[in-house]
This record gives C-alpha cells, structure tokens and sequence, in this order.
C-alpha cells in the first residue's frame, strides 16, 4: 500500500521570483491545486472538484489581468506574445473543466497532472522572462 501525499505541488524556492505581489498570488494557486488535490483524494465527487476548478479559473485570470497590468505600465516590449500566452492557458484550463464536467474526463492522477504543469509552464516560463524586466523597471 503506497502512501498518497496530500500535497500535490509543494510549494518551493524555486518558484520564487522575488517580486511580492507575483510570489504571493502564485502561492495562492498553488494553494487552491492542492485543496483540490485534497478534494480528489478525499472522494469528493464531481461538483465539487468542479466548483474548486472553477475558483482556480477565476483566480488564474485575476492573476493575468494583475500581471499583465503591471507589466504594460512598465512598456513590457513582449506585452503581446504574454497576452498571448495568458490567453492559451486560461483557454487549456476552460477546455479542461468543460471536459471535466461533461465527464470526458476521469477524476484521476493525470487530471492533477495537467494542472501541476499548467501552473508550472505559466511560473517557469512566462514569468521567468518578464521578471528581469520589471526588476530592472523598479517593480519590487
Ligand atoms: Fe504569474
């Protein structure tokens, strides 16, 4: 019997940009994977892990609107491709939690999967190349 780790997607240094509003509200995304993570393991159905997706949806795209606002004040000269960007992921977690929830996907291990790399592709690669920017543009 294998122990299951209650925490998905431990929160970690490296993540750490070092800008305090970015690294307090991708804590709070990290946060809510994990609660839903916890919500999977715990058997809770399908609304409910639903209605967890749904906060993260809401809270992902705060988060972007955030940044984004931050970043076109400073004059980011990558500001579209990051619009971009941001768009493609909020489209990938709407196609997910539509496929979720007309049940053409299982409540399993890859589910969490998708959104462990979904959160990571945005921290690591977006803003690891905005982040020198707005540091150089005084943004602490
Ligand atoms: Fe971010």
């Amino acid at each position: 019997m294998g122990t299951t780790p209650n925490v998905l997607f431990p929160w970690s240094k490296e993540y750490q940009v070092g800008i305090s509003f970015v690294d307090i509200q991708h804590k709070q995304l990290v946060d809510i994977i994990n609660r839903l993570y916890q919500g999977m393991v715990a058997g809770k159905g399908r609304q409910e892990v639903g209605k967890a997706l749904e906060e993260l949806i809401l809270y992902a795209k705060a988060h972007f609107t955030a940044e984004e606002k931050v970043l076109q004040s400073c004059g980011f000269p990558e500001f579209p491709a990051l619009h971009v960007e941001n768009e493609r992921l909020t489209y990938a977690i709407l196609e997910f939690h539509q496929k979720l929830m007309s049940n053409q996907l299982g409540l399993t291990d890859s589910v969490m999967g998708f959104l462990k790399d979904w959160l990571g592709e945005h921290i690591q690669n977006v803003d690891t190349n905005c982040i020198p920017f707005l540091k150089d543009n005084g943004v602490m």
